[in-house]
């Protein structure tokens, strides 16, 4: 893959593009029949570690939506269980934690991951799409407070009470976790773009449930950890979190080249929080892709406009692809997209 042909490469720089670049986030799912098919014999995790259905399920949507960019097949969850984290990813759910963490002698628990040994699986998958693909493959991790906010709740959460809880009654304890956690996602993203990941994105997916002041000072200076060593190595950043609205300033400042907006902000507003020296990635909201196309069509033509006005704009939903999508109407909009000529509007 020719690096300077590929417009989402271009367009995580801010640079010019002969048409908007996009992917979905989920896009490999269960929205896919092919996807069921495969996943009807294997647990998530059991794909995960099969080099052969990784590649697989992360080609599957490139084929059938051809979109800008293909993102490993993986789960955030995935470096945790390697270095023997008990976790399990339960259909409908998300991740549940088999022993939750609570206290200061629950993060030796974390021992540091060597990507070679503990995950060959995922090196083996990226090197092995590096052959398969003609556009750049997005690599990730979850971000110290997401991933925290799992081992800490022992599941999917609302309210965040434990994170919060030990977040604001015991500080050495939750500092240490978020080391060990940026500590972790710094050697799997490495290890990723070593192995030829040509973007990350990294995921907050929860950081939206924090303050202002929390955001900034229990969790920002981890996760600008985990950018700036990625930033190192020349790889682009993208940084996303649901709900984010509040946060885009601090999470640009946390070190991303592209920050993810969800579909609650404009990116209009997203613009103005942020400056003009980030890209902007998003922000349909996945329910209108279920609506139809017509009235899915009819938004992206909205944020397609706010993305040129800003510069520099990645098409994606604003979260997942939801499960009882249609995968055509995915399809018909990565067509509408590509065909969509910013000079050709009042
Ligand atoms: O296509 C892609 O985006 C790549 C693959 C991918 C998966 N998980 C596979 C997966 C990615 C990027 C993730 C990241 C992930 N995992 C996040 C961050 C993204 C986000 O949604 O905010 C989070 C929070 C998780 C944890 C997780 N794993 C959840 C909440 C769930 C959903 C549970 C459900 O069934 O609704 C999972 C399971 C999961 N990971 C699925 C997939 C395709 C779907 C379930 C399945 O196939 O069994």
């Amino acid at each position: 893959m020719e690096k300077s042909v590929s417009p989402f490469l271009n367009a995580c720089r801010c640079e010019p593009v002969d048409h908007v670049p996009v992917w979905f986030m989920r896009q490999a799912g269960r929205s896919l029949p092919e996807y069921r098919a495969i996943r009807a014999s294997a647990s998530i995790l059991d794909a995960i570690k099969n080099p052969e259905l990784a590649c697989e399920i992360t080609l599957q949507p490139v084929r059938r939506y051809g979109v800008d960019a293909a993102i490993l097949f993986s789960d955030i969850v995935t470096p945790a269980a390697a270095i023997g984290i008990g976790v399990e990813i339960v259909p409908g759910r998300g991740p549940v934690i088999a022993e939750p963490f609570r206290s200061a002698s629950d993060i030796a628990r974390l021992r540091p991951i060597e990507p070679e040994i503990d995950t060959p699986y995922v090196i083996e998958t990226i090197r092995t799409l590096k052959r398969a693909l003609d556009v750049p493959l997005i690599g990730f991790a979850g971000a110290p407070f997401t991933v925290a906010s799992y081992l800490i709740e022992g599941g999917p959460s609302r309210n965040f009470t434990h994170t919060k809880a030990l977040m604001h009654t015991d500080e050495p304890t939750w500092f240490a976790l978020m080391d060990r956690l940026a500590d972790l996602a710094i050697a799997s993203l490495v290890s990723q773009i070593e192995a030829g990941a040509d973007a990350i994105q990294l995921f907050d997916s929860w950081a939206g449930s924090l303050s202002r002041r929390d955001y900034s000072y229990f969790v920002k200076p981890a996760t600008a950890r985990v950018l700036a060593a990625v930033g190192a190595t020349g790889c682009a950043r993208i940084h996303f979190g649901v709900g984010t609205g509040e946060l885009l300033d601090l999470m640009a400042d946390a070190g991303a080249d592209v920050v993810g907006v969800d579909w609650r902000t404009s990116l209009t507003d997203a613009s103005a929080r942020i400056g003009r020296h980030h890209a902007l990635q998003g922000n349909l909201d996945p329910a209108l892709v279920v609506a139809g196309y017509e009235p899915a069509r009819r938004e992206t033509e909205h944020i397609l406009r706010e993305g040129a006005r800003h510069g520099g704009h990645i098409f994606n939903l604003g979260h997942g692809v939801l499960p009882e999508t249609d995968p055509d109407v995915l399809a018909r909009l990565v067509e509408y997209i590509h065909s969509w000529d910013p000079d050709g509007r009042q």
